[in-house]
């Protein structure tokens, strides 16, 4: 039988670093430059929620559509630019700058289909990141498949140490912080986006729905964060509340995002309420 081959990004194989067999705690920025043929497995894909209303699910040859998508939505979004717009890089062009944010969403997305969920809504009107209970992206085979290894050589020393030393760290402590012992069974929405073109559409719902719903079935908290003040407003509607705020701090600009949980409705108090 023919075997599908899936492109990943940057043109990388199934690849390991030799070095990187025992790395249960390794750091991302020691990825080292020699690969091998990887053996390992992925883990096998989450299950998906029914799908209804025009949501589908983002296979892996339509990541750089899924990207983009993102792309444009978050183009002028304080995070995504947090690790772009940095001192050591004011040389670049508005172009380099661009294809660089481009490129960190393509891996992420990839990330995401490997390991999460990623749908969309439209063509490509719309695009959510989900990573569900129990799963992460932080294993070697991911991060290598996914081509993120790549951003440890893409970023500038200032966005290394953005992005590994205080973004992921941050994101990681808070979100077990706030979740606890249910960090691993719960639903976190990792990215969501509309492109300004297709916004005001009930995308964004849709997508958001598509999980909530499956999340409230089995009893399950969602997770997110927030990188846009007028965001909590509209995520308020959907049942999330704040629980937390943090602060990125090596930029110019203090950089606030807003951590929201939303708990499961029990299906019968739906009901009733909808009665
Ligand atoms: C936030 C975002 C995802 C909303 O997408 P959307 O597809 O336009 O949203 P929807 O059309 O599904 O609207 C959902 C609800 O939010 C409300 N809403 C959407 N944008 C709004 C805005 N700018 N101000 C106030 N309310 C807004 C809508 O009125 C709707 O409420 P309703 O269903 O009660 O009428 C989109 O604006 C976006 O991509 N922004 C940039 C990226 C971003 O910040 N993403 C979130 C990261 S945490």
């Amino acid at each position: 039988m023919a075997k599908t081959i899936i492109p990943a990004p940057g043109g990388i194989s199934i690849v390991e670093p030799k070095a990187a067999l025992n790395l249960a705690n390794r750091v991302v920025t020691d990825v080292p430059t020699s690969f091998r043929i990887l053996q390992q497995k992925a883990t096998p894909p989450a299950s998906v929620p029914p799908l209804t209303d025009g949501v589908r699910v983002v296979t892996a040859g339509e990541y750089k559509e899924a990207a983009l998508c993102l792309a444009e939505a978050f183009a002028k979004d304080d995070v995504a630019r947090y690790f772009v717009d940095v001192p050591d890089r004011e040389h670049w062009t508005e172009e380099e700058k661009w294809a660089l944010h481009v490129e960190i969403l393509e891996y992420v997305t990839y990330a995401h289909i490997l390991k999460g969920l990623v749908t969309t809504i439209g063509d490509f009107g719309a695009v959510a990141l989900w990573m569900p209970p129990g799963q992460n992206m932080d294993d070697m085979w991911t991060i290598l498949r996914s081509g993120m290894w790549r951003l440890n050589y893409r970023l500038s020393s200032e966005g290394k140490r953005r992005f590994f030393n205080e973004f992921l760290p941050l994101l990681h402590d808070v979100k077990h912080g706030v979740l606890g012992e249910r960090d691993d069974e719960s639903w976190y929405l990792v990215y969501l986006g509309t492109r300004p073109s297709a916004q005001g559409k009930g995308y964004a719902r849709k997508l958001i729905e598509n999980v909530t719903k499956q999340a409230d079935r089995d009893g399950r908290a969602c997770y997110l964060e927030s990188s846009n003040p007028i965001n909590p407003a509209i995520y308020r509607k959907f049942g999330f509340e704040e629980r937390r705020a943090v602060h990125l701090q090596r930029g110019e600009k203090n950089i606030q995002l807003d951590i929201m949980v939303r708990e499961p409705v029990s299906v019968e108090n739906e009901s009733e309420v909808k009665q």
